[in-house]
């Protein structure tokens, strides 16, 4: 095992500090395919939640993802069983504020928290006074000030959300932030991980692609080594991050290396929106050489699995016939998830377990 901590400067100068991103060379046997039994509402820690906020997984205590993890699993049972969830957010009023477009995460934060009895505004951006030249800040006061409870804010600039934090009177959670955090992606990954593999702990879990761009493989790689997992970024040496950041994670550039011994193979979205004019460039002989299909995941572990946050470039990152394998993927059931855990993430954070 080695261990080390790396710092991850984002903008505005602010700094925050990272757990140390742990690798766990050991592998336990394969349990079965199984969803871990949660028909008993879990326990909530002491002091749950205390930052009071969800910017980034370093928000979280070990005990605070344990318990959304459970949390999740034991709504997920509601959403399986089409049984209405317990009303737990009834009076509490949740603004979702998309600065970027986004389908999974701002429908399923709206499916959470009208699920739990929440009043939910998805704010339209595209036609709101933004567009007259009134700030985020501005528009997220706005907002608060109609006795919001919570907003969920996604934002290209990455110091928005700290931002709002010192400013607003409600709670604030990530629903993405550039290209640095998010955190409720990641946790609806590790759910959808248990729910295959009973545990984190022990598991390789190979993250290929456009990592440089990517908020997901960011908050992926933090979340997953607190749990045990190893972790590892593959792909081109233009798509890794600073040679700062992440100074732990091995970052390994051929796919049969990368993929070798892995239990998760986890592609990323090509961020093309995110490279300015070497788009083109990037995307060229990405897929023959890291396309994640059928055959190339035959170098990872026998019974591996693929994942995907989306949405998906078929054919540039993954194979669409790899994508829609009911067995191998579990892209979709990444989506399911996104519903129980940000549940459970809007529940930890209104009711602080009480
Ligand atoms: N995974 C994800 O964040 O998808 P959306 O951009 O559709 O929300």
């Amino acid at each position: 095992m080695d261990s080390g901590s790396a710092t991850w400067a984002v903008r505005n100068d602010k700094t925050m500090k990272l757990e140390p991103i742990v690798r766990h060379v050991a592998r336990n046997p394969k349990p079965p395919y199984s969803s871990p039994p949660m028909s008993v509402r879990p326990t909530a820690p002491p002091d749950l939640l205390a930052a009071r906020r969800l910017i980034s997984v370093d928000d979280l205590s070990d005990a605070d993802i344990a318990y959304i993890l459970d949390l999740a699993e034991h709504y997920a049972g509601y959403l399986r069983r089409s049984d209405p969830a317990p009303k737990r957010l009834t009076g509490k009023t949740q603004i979702n504020l998309f600065f970027e477009d986004s389908t999974r995460t701002n429908l399923s934060f709206e499916l959470a928290g009208k699920k739990l009895g929440a009043d939910v505004i998805n704010v339209p951006v595209a036609a709101s006074s933004v567009h007259k030249g009134e700030s985020h800040v501005d528009t997220a006061q706005t907002m608060a000030a109609m006795a919001a409870d919570v907003m969920v804010v996604r934002a290209k600039d990455e110091a928005l959300h700290y931002e709002l934090d010192d400013v607003l009177p409600c709670a604030v959670v990530n629903g993405g932030a550039g290209k640095t955090e998010h955190p409720t992606q990641a946790l609806l990954d590790a759910a959808a991980i248990r729910s295959e593999f009973e545990t984190l702990d022990g598991l390789v879990i190979a993250i290929c692609g456009d990592i440089k761009h990517s908020r997901v493989a960011g908050s992926d790689a933090r979340l997953f080594a607190r749990l045990g997992a190893e972790v590892r970024f593959v792909g081109p040496a233009h798509l890794m991050p600073d040679d700062d950041q992440f100074t732990v994670v091995p970052r390994i550039d051929t796919l049969k290396d990368g993929l070798s011994g892995a239990d998760i193979a986890m592609g990323l979205r090509m961020q093309f929106e995110r490279m300015g004019d070497g788009a083109e460039d990037a995307a060229r002989g990405f897929y023959d050489e890291f396309g994640l299909t059928h055959e190339t995941l035959k170098l990872a572990k026998p019974g591996a699995r693929v994942m995907h946050p989306g949405p998906m470039n078929r054919g540039v990152e993954i194979s669409g016939a790899l994508a829609d394998d009911k067995e191998l993927s579990l892209v979709l059931r990444q989506v399911f998830y996104g519903v129980p855990t940000r549940m459970a993430c809007l529940d930890a954070l209104l009711t602080r377990g009480e």
